[in-house]
């Protein structure tokens, strides 16, 4: 699929096969994201691929809009470092193209895929902070539910 078709027929897509996704689509689709332009280079992210069970049913409890993960076989955690950044604040326009990326990779890859938002609503930021022990100058973004 080229780029284009790839952007106009993206949608997002809240209901999954159980069908796991392979290392090396997860690899390619973590290209793309840190394939995103990003302010001065500083390519401020970091990607937490999460397939266990538990961690994916945990989310719901804090994450209001995001019960399509009880079905999801993975989903990827955006995450911004603000130790990384060279130009302060760039890193959520940073995180916003590398999340798009990986949203038109999975599209032109075949997968189904939609962008939960988690960055900047503090209860979301600090549910993922007490999940997964993120540290303090790493911030939640977006998550990606596939
Ligand atoms: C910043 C952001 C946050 C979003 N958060 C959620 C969410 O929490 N739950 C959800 O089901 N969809 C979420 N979405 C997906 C939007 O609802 C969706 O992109 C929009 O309705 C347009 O539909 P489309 O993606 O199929 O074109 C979010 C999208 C963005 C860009």
């Amino acid at each position: 699929m080229d780029a284009l078709n790839a952007i106009l027929s993206r949608r997002s897509i809240r209901k999954y096969t159980a069908q796991p996704v392979s290392e090396e689509m997860v690899r390619e689709l973590l290209e793309a994201a840190m394939a995103a332009p990003s302010a001065g280079n500083e390519q401020p992210w970091h990607f937490v691929v999460m397939d266990d069970r538990e961690i994916l049913d945990a989310i719901p409890r804090f994450h209001p809009y995001s019960r399509m993960l009880e079905e999801a076989p993975m989903a990827i955690l955006v995450c911004g470092d603000l130790e990384l950044q060279k130009y302060e604040g760039y890193w959520v326009q940073d995180c916003s193209a590398a999340t798009e990326n990986l949203l038109i990779a999975a599209q032109a890859k075949g997968l189904g895929a939609v962008w939960l938002g988690v960055y900047p609503i503090e209860e979301r930021v600090a549910g993922f902070r007490n999940l997964l022990g993120v540290p303090d100058h790493v911030i939640p973004f977006a998550l990606i539910s596939k």
